[in-house]
């Protein structure tokens, strides 16, 4: 992976000079009020980072047994409070059952609304009661024959269920896998077949634009594919729980499929949290990496839970009477440090939203900011934009000035879309986080501290606590101010993934063997003079589109296993909405016709072998694909191609110099 793909989008990004102190207002009530705070604290954390997180851990959590070491690092394995025993439901909940908070809303719920001007249901759980539907739910998943480390398959659409579901996991020590509703029956059985996940929760159905996506119809048919050898792919699952959700008509298999609600009935509500290890698995989260098949990052307990509760606190300046609204769907990672695990373990109120953003009307975000008084909003820039090319029309039909504070994730954010979110959400007195990380990172690692950090439009500025970046070159040496290079992360922090499921020598290869003793993060990043981190994106085979982390060679893999497809490339090119667009190159075997009819059938064909967010935007049929004379596919010049530009560096070791020209003109 070399260094030369950032270069030019560092370029874009080296214009930008405007600084933004953070506003004097919400400093003056801020926990960390400057950056000379920021920076004590900070030097400390990295100077001494066992006697920093010793300290956290110990006034942060509950523990069933204190920890014997803090920090046993065996690169690239590490172990956080080894020796201790806790339990993150426990810290969620119980914990919150004898103070004032037992009795504050913990999820607030709005679903999805019928129709325009039409309300969405909506649904409040305070901390005791969400408490009461956990213990209920993690009696029934034992009841289920779902024991501590038996994994958990969770397919659910955005409902109180689906925290109810991964919370109820934790406090049996059962680990959940969650899969985002959008995926299909295939990715949901490879998932599956990768965890050897023992039960599925799922809905009969979700919501999503008015349509009802058929969730327990896709588990039906996961549970039928086969792997290459004729082997069911899923066959170790044993029970299947639905959730009546969109009262959809669906199949139900006696002595596999049960109700929930009629499992509920079964049990009562008596469930002590299971002391579990600090290293015990929490979760597992599939990822799109560089090669065909998603990795599941594997997260534990004690140190994961430390982190996603402090980040929440610091970088969202949480106070308690704080509506906190984390866009994001429990699908994905920001789910859950930032809907579920970071603000419960905090004792916040987390807004949940069923539904999409501009249905049934485009101000449906800002119709719920209002609604509810949200205080803290952390959305993807993706989502921004969409918003900057609906129009300001639609923020401004509703009142929103209880938002104090605006968070992004998921992608660079372009200054534009930045100064816009200010501007015209934040009514220019909201500080903006925009904050960088990973599902592998478990928390947020590079981004401001709002009441103390000077914020400059597009950069994610500067490392929490415990966080060493470093902006290296080929040869993992730093690399000067301004320079673009790889990003890397020089020690362990207490929430990193503990490693790939089953495969810890991919684990190794991928993350640490890239770059000599460093976490390799594969995004390209610059510092600036200040220090401020600029991160442009990835620079290996991974495609972020509209926030969602696609990897070319998975749409690729898809391509290739429809029966007409000889050969496929995918790359990226730049899209002003969202982010990056995915480009096919397609050769197809002898005698097949290229038409639009067929561009259709592999777009729906990637959308059934991954799900919808894969579909390719533009599939281009070849006759060959330009390969060097070793047989390598040459990507850069389908980039090129792709991007429309000029087609430059040397081009003679192509196979078929006839192929460029023909590529490059456009569409068959
Ligand atoms: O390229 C970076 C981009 O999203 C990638 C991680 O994607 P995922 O694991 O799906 O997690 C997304 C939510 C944490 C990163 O490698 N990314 C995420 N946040 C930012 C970002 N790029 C620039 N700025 C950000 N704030």
């Amino acid at each position: 992976m070399a260094v030369n793909n950032v270069l030019a989008r560092i370029e874009s990004v080296l214009q930008e000079e405007r600084v933004f102190p953070p506003p004097k207002e919400f400093s003056r009530r801020a926990r960390l009020k400057s950056l000379a705070q920021y920076r004590k604290l900070y030097k400390e954390s990295i100077a001494a980072p066992e006697r920093f997180w010793a300290k956290r851990a110990k006034e942060e959590l509950v523990w069933f047994k204190r920890w014997t070491k803090v920090l046993q690092w065996q690169e690239p394995f590490a172990k956080w409070f080894a020796g201790g025993q806790i339990n993150v439901s426990d810290n969620c909940l119980d914990r919150h059952l004898g103070t004032a908070t037992a009795n504050k809303a913990a999820l607030i719920w709005e679903g999805e609304p019928a129709a325009p001007g039409k309300p969405g249901e909506e649904r409040t759980l305070t901390y005791k009661q969400l408490h009461h539907e956990v213990c209920r739910f993690a009696n029934v998943l034992k009841r289920n024959g779902i024991k501590a480390g038996d994994r958990v398959l969770i397919y659910l659409p955005m409902v109180p269920e689906a925290a109810i579901a991964m919370l109820a996991c934790a406090r049996i020590g059962a680990v959940h896998s969650v899969v985002f509703g959008g995926f299909s029956a295939q990715s949901v059985a490879d998932r599956i077949q990768d965890s050897q996940a023992k039960l599925v929760v799922t809905a009969d159905g979700g919501f999503r634009r008015g349509a009802v996506v058929p969730l327990k119809q896709n588990v039906d048919e996961a549970l039928t594919l086969e792997d290459a050898r004729g082997g069911l792919l899923a066959k170790s699952i044993e029970k299947v729980i639905v959730l009546r959700r969109a009262s959809n008509e669906v199949q139900i298999q006696e002595g596999r499929d049960v109700w929930w609600h009629q499992e509920l009935e079964q049990v009562d509500a008596h469930c002590p949290a299971e002391k579990m290890d600090s290293e015990a698995p929490l979760f597992i989260l599939y990822t799109s990496g560089s090669t065909g098949k998603p990795k599941g990052i594997l997260h534990t307990t004690a140190g994961y839970l430390l982190y996603s509760k402090l980040t929440t606190r610091y970088v969202f300046d949480l106070r308690d009477e704080d509506v906190f609204w984390c866009t994001a769907d429990v699908g994905w990672v920001t789910g859950h440090s930032y809907v579920v695990y970071g603000p419960l373990a905090n004792g916040a109120t987390s807004l949940m939203y069923e539904g999409a953003p501009n249905y049934p009307e485009p101000d449906r975000f800002w119709r719920i900011v209002e609604k509810y008084g949200v205080t803290i909003l952390y959305t993807a820039p993706t989502a921004i934009r969409a918003f900057m090319k609906w129009g300001v029309e639609w923020p401004r039909k509703h009142d929103l000035s209880s938002l104090r504070l605006l968070g992004t994730v998921g992608e660079p954010i372009n200054p534009e879309a930045w100064i816009w979110y200010r501007e015209h959400i934040g009514g220019n007195r909201c500080p903006i986080v925009d904050t960088w990380w990973q599902t592998e990172t478990g928390g947020i690692l590079i981004t401001p501290l709002p009441g103390a950090t000077p914020t400059k439009p597009g950069s994610a500025t500067l490392p929490f606590f415990g966080i060493v970046p470093e902006v290296v070159d080929d040869y993992g040496r730093p690399v000067p101010p301004n320079s673009g290079g790889k990003l890397v992360i020089r020690k362990p922090w207490p929430a990193m993934l503990r490693g790939l499921w089953g495969d810890p020598h991919r684990y190794q290869q991928v993350y640490w063997g890239e770059v000599e003793h460093s976490y390799f993060t594969g995004d390209g990043s610059r510092q600036d003079k200040d220090g401020y981190y600029w991160i442009v994106g990835r620079i290996d085979d991974v495609l972020n589109v509209a926030g969602h982390r696609i990897g070319t060679a998975e749409v690729e893999s898809a391509l290739v296993s429809h029966q007409k497809v000889a050969e496929a490339a995918v790359v990226g090119r730049t899209d002003a909405m969202k982010g990056q667009a995915l480009v096919a190159f397609v050769t197809v075997k002898s005698g097949v016709h290229t038409d639009g009819a067929l561009r259709e059938e592999l777009r729906q064909h990637v959308a059934k072998e991954i799900g919808p967010v894969a579909k390719p935007d533009d599939i281009r049929f070849a006759e060959v694909l330009p390969k060097t004379r070793s047989g390598k596919i040459m990507r850069r010049l389908l980039k090129q191609i792709a991007a429309g530009t000029e087609i430059k560096g040397d081009t003679t070791t192509l196979e078929d110099l006839g192929v460029l020209a023909r590529l490059s003109h456009a569409e068959e």
